[in-house]
């Protein structure tokens, strides 16, 4: 029986479809694309006539795809072990397809195999590319794919093919409007999904939720009652095996002008007037259109920018960024960036918004945390002594949840004033961990949804932030790397920097 026709199913209402993921021999697809089919299959999130193929250079037989897939599934599924019973009719959807990224043959047996498939398995020609390749053959494929009549024009046909594509979407805003401009040729923007992964955390999701389902945030979400407000994306891990990609991009286009941006925005975004997709993403374009433009002096004092060496990660010795394998002893490629920025419209005015991200820090830890302003020290301040503030954190990995720190009274006569948290904790609430992004997304995908996924002017608008300030390290060589140990909280210009705001990082 296949186990995707079971009865108990959320997936009645699902187009059929198949899955061609471009670049199938690769890290993403081992790690994060291979569980999250597995997964979403196993939990009934698949439409019931579905097929994934792999595409890829690499000779092999759909039965050694099969078992690598396998492999990844046993090594790196959030559930397991793996369900034998499932697994077994689930890989017979599982196939392999060899070709060159460029060459139209490949291209129209893929379309005569696909086919094949759509007869075989009533799939009914609905199609989504998943592009997990080097940005440098995005253009070639979806060219290919368009030529090869593998892309179809919606309004003429009764069935959909929608491309997902990986970040990075350009270098720079130049880079990123060409490509935009390329694809575009063959491609609309309702079957673009650009994806950045970011944005299929459940806790991420919920960043909406908490504001806009919830009276008492909402009114004292501004300028007025919030002091300023810390976004850290920590890393203890370094770069492992990809020197080649972080030497090309950095941590800045690796994770801030994507993720950090993401949760930038819809931390700070006016309520959208629906949540269809336009609607949300309107606003959130309209956050970083008010990012205020850095000046030469926040290129040197309000951005820092630093680099791992040697140190200890969990008690062991790691090494330096620039002994790391394939990247140049001499390296200048950040692996840790501060910044203090504001965004200029009546919200969020003279509020600074500090965002710090980087590889070998102490721990992993990904939250956003809104400090409100001190209350009138009149009646409760001890001497100089202020009361701390009340902070609201969002945790959106690990340990997912929220917690408020609030002042409270210390039982007994003397009356001392102690910080305590109100936490909530996804894991203990909800009795059990959140699904992978990567779930999340293809599945909103073969559904058409494109809300968690980043549109055209998102993507520049981020780029345009932040070129100016690339430009400007690309011109200038840091003497002082690495200036940060691996296992600490990376340079001491970023304390320094939050000292003369009279600010400090918070603890995670
Ligand atoms: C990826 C970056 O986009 O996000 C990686 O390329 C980073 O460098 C990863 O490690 C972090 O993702 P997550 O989901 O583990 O926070």
């Amino acid at each position: 029986m296949n186990p995707l026709e079971e009865p108990n199913r959320s997936n009645r209402n699902i187009d059929p479809c198949v899955v061609v993921i471009f670049g199938a021999t690769g890290d993403l697809t081992g790690r994060k694309l291979s569980p999250a089919l597995y997964n979403l299959g196993k939990e009934g999130m698949l439409p019931a006539n579905f097929a994934a193929i792999g595409f890829a250079r690499r000779e092999k037989t759909h039965e050694q795809f099969r078992q690598e897939i396998k492999e990844d599934v046993n090594a790196f599924s959030r559930t397991k072990p793996i369900d034998e019973t499932f697994w077994k009719t689930f890989q017979e959807k599982l196939f392999y397809h060899q070709s060159e990224f460029d060459n139209d043959e490949g291209y129209k047996k893929l379309d005569a195999f696909l086919k094949e498939l759509d007869s075989r398995l009533a799939t009914r020609g609905n199609r989504v590319f998943y592009l997990s390749v080097q940005p440098k053959y995005f253009p070639i494929i979806i060219q290919k794919l368009k030529q090869n009549g593998l892309l179809y024009d919606h309004k003429e046909t009764n069935h959909w093919s929608r491309v997902i594509i990986e970040k990075p979407f350009g270098r720079d805003a130049s880079s990123a409007e060409a490509l935009q401009k390329e694809i575009a040729l063959y491609l609309d923007e309702s079957q673009t999904y650009r994806i950045d992964h970011y944005l299929g955390k459940e806790t991420v999701q919920n960043i909406l939720v908490f504001r806009f389902a919830n009276s008492i945030f909402e009114s004292l979400w501004n300028y007025k009652h919030i002091d300023h407000v810390q976004i850290t994306v920590a890393e203890d891990i370094g770069i492992g095996t990809r020197g080649h990609f972080f030497e090309e991009e950095g941590l800045l286009r690796d994770i801030v002008q994507n993720h950090m941006m993401q949760l930038l925005s819809l931390m700070a975004m006016e309520p959208p007037v629906s949540l269809s997709a336009s609607a949300i993403r309107d606003e959130k374009v309209k956050v970083l259109q008010s990012i205020r433009p850095f000046t030469l002096s926040d290129f040197e004092q309000g951005v820092i920018r630093g680099q791992y060496g040697t140190g200890f990660i969990n008690g062991k010795e790691v090494l330096s960024y620039r002994q790391e394998k394939d990247v140049s002893p001499h390296s200048k490629i950040e692996t840790y960036v501060a910044m203090r920025l504001f965004i200029d419209n009546w919200r969020w005015a003279g509020v600074p918004f500090y965002l710090r991200g980087g590889k070998r820090l102490p721990k992993r830890g990904t939250e956003i945390a809104i400090f409100f302003k001190d209350a009138p020290g009149v009646l409760f301040q001890q001497g100089n002594q202020k009361n701390d503030p009340n902070v609201l954190a969002i945790r959106i990995q690990p340990d997912e949840g929220i917690s408020l720190k609030i002042n409270c009274k210390v039982p007994g006569p003397s009356s001392p004033i102690q910080p305590v948290k109100m936490d909530f904790r996804y894991g203990s609430y909800f009795g059990k961990s959140p699904p992978e992004a990567y779930e999340r997304l293809i599945w909103d995908c073969i559904q058409g949804d494109s809300t968690l996924f980043a549109r055209a002017d998102e993507v520049e608008q981020s780029w345009k932030i932040f070129t100016p300030l690339l430009q400007f390290w690309e011109n200038s060589t840091p003497q002082n790397f690495p200036n940060y140990k691996a296992g600490s909280w990376g340079p001491i210009e970023a304390d320094a920097m939050m000292e003369s705001d009279h600010r400090s990082w918070r603890m995670l």
